[in-house]
């Protein structure tokens, strides 16, 4: 036993060495036959050894590898490719709660989302209920127009917002009825990039249930403004926004795809050297 509870079950392990050829780290030898960790200070903890482990003989960090049983590998890539073209972002939602089995399912999605180095420095925080939500856009609504009123230099397009929430529109959050806000830890090496990972997963499976989603600029702006806004979220001092989520059942239907300018491409043909 080590602090990592790497074991292995010697009366299951057939030394096939995929432990061994599939740890990142390379920190895994077999000795004696049996697959053993070294230096697990540098372990990522990625758990890719016991995943691969075709016969379920290792353990580590206390997981048991009956519990990591693969449910089937049938995913019709044309319908993946369905979800992604078809995805559109949400502006109009029913004003109902999602599902508690729908939100169940979106945020365990959330801890398979890759991180790099495996640091794993992700916050979530959600609005799970629609009364909430309204309660926090009126509150957040009522403290952006003054902010805004109180400022000497009006941006243009904050001025534009804010009339259009005294005219009784959400220009902002629309009428979404949850929120999702991820936050990083400020030490994680793939800061930048780990969060909309993370956002753009939970975007393409929540549309594939049929849900609204939309990207919220806005509110990652605003959200940086105030800091209260951001504790009653429960964002950690540890952590700074990464960016804003809303989603919820739609009320609109698109009856077909958009059609994107193509990107340019490029191709190497060759290395010179
Ligand atoms: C990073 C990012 C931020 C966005 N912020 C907003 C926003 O604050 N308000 C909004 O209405 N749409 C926002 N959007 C949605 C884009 O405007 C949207 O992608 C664009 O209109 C194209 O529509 P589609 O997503 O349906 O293809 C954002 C999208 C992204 C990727």
């Amino acid at each position: 036993m080590n602090k990592l509870n790497f074991t292995v079950d010697e009366n299951k392990c057939v030394n096939c060495g995929q432990c061994v050829k599939c740890c990142p780290q390379h920190i895994i030898k077999i000795k004696n036959n049996v697959p053993k960790i070294y230096n697990e200070k540098v372990c990522l903890k990625c758990q890719h050894c016991m995943a691969v482990c075709p016969v379920g003989a290792i353990s580590i960090l206390n997981k048991n590898p009956d519990n990591s049983a693969l449910e089937g590998f049938n995913i019709n890539s044309e319908d993946l490719l369905n979800v992604i073209k078809s995805r559109r972002s949400c502006r109009h939602y029913k004003h109902e709660n999602v599902s508690k089995e729908k939100l169940d399912k979106l945020k365990e999605m959330l801890d398979y989302t890759p991180t790099g180095v495996n640091c794993r420095g992700l916050y979530f925080s959600f609005i799970d209920d629609v009364e909430v939500m309204d309660d926090f856009r009126k509150h957040v609504y009522e403290k952006f127009v003054k902010f805004i009123k109180f400022i000497p230099f009006k941006p243009a397009i904050a001025t534009k917002l804010v009339k259009q929430i005294e005219n009784g529109k959400s220009p902002i959050f629309f009428d979404a009825p949850h929120i999702v806000a991820v936050s990083f830890d400020k030490k994680s090496v793939c800061k930048k990039i780990d969060y909309v990972i993370a956002l753009s997963y939970f975007e393409l499976y929540a549309q594939s249930m049929g849900l609204g989603t939309c990207w919220c600029g806005y509110a990652d702006g605003i959200f940086r403004l105030f800091p209260d806004v951001r504790k009653k979220l429960g964002i950690p001092k540890t952590h700074e926004l990464g960016y804003v989520m809303l989603f919820g059942e739609k009320d609109e239907k698109y009856t077909r795809i958009t059609q994107p300018i193509p990107y340019e491409k490029y191709s190497v043909q060759k290395w010179d050297k």
